[in-house]
């Protein structure tokens, strides 16, 4: 019987967030697939790595190959089943093929970081996609919460909130969370700086 394919979350990028489950499991695989950033602390494991980059299509087809000899594991940013790779996976193997590990999603961080509970809030990601239904999101909802990317910033997100009439909200951008280097800012709508979180961020909207 072919091996499972573990889908790994591990975590927001520092690695003394990940789980002790997730590390085992990493450790006990032969072949690393994921991101360059999630893959770059494994160069020198001595393990084979499979780097995700405009690749997703081969990266099936390498799974599907190697899975027999192989323990595959999918490593995923934050958690896999928050806008990560599960979904994506699961179109080509069959739920019965993969197992999930869960790890800590950049939204639980950045809630803990501004103290605020996240059971209350509603999520969207800009990752790679458009920006439809965010601002009647924002409207309905009195805490939103956005994953961003380097094209769709927190300012290109404001400025597109303050043109459809949205106004008396904060916004908290945080950056790099879990890294030496984070940083959590708090903006009015229409005073978020272009250059803020500018390499992908979670941005979390609220009623002032
Ligand atoms: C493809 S999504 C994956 C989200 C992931 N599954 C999770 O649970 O956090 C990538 C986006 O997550 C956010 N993100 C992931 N890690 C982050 C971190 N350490 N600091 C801030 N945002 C992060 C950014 O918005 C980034 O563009």
């Amino acid at each position: 019987m072919a091996n499972l394919i573990r889908v790994i979350g591990v975590g927001p990028g520092n690695p003394e967030y990940m789980t002790p489950m997730a590390r085992n499991l990493v450790e006990c695989a032969d072949i690393l697939i994921g991101g360059e950033r999630l893959l770059e602390v494994y160069r020198k494991s001595g393990k084979e790595l499979y780097i995700i980059r405009n690749n997703l299509m081969d990266m099936v087809e390498f799974i599907r190959n190697r899975r027999d000899d192989c323990q595959i594991a999918v490593l995923a940013s934050g958690d896999p089943s928050f806008y990560g790779i599960l979904e994506y996976l699961k179109r080509y193997f069959r739920t019965t093929e993969l197992q999930v590990v869960p790890g800590l999603s950049s939204i639980q961080l950045a809630c803990a970081a501004l103290c605020i509970s996240w059971h209350d809030a509603a999520f969207y990601s800009v990752h790679g996609r458009d920006m439809e239904g965010l601002v009647e999101l924002v409207r309905d909802n009195a805490k939103v919460i956005v994953l961003t990317d380097p094209k769709k910033t927190p300012a290109v997100i404001a400025a597109e909130l303050v043109s459809q009439g949205v106004s008396e909200r904060k916004v908290y951008v945080c950056e790099n969370l879990s890294y030496n280097n984070e940083q959590i800012r708090e903006f009015s709508l229409d005073s978020v700086p272009r250059d803020a979180g500018s390499s992908g961020c979670v941005v979390v909207i609220m009623n002032e």
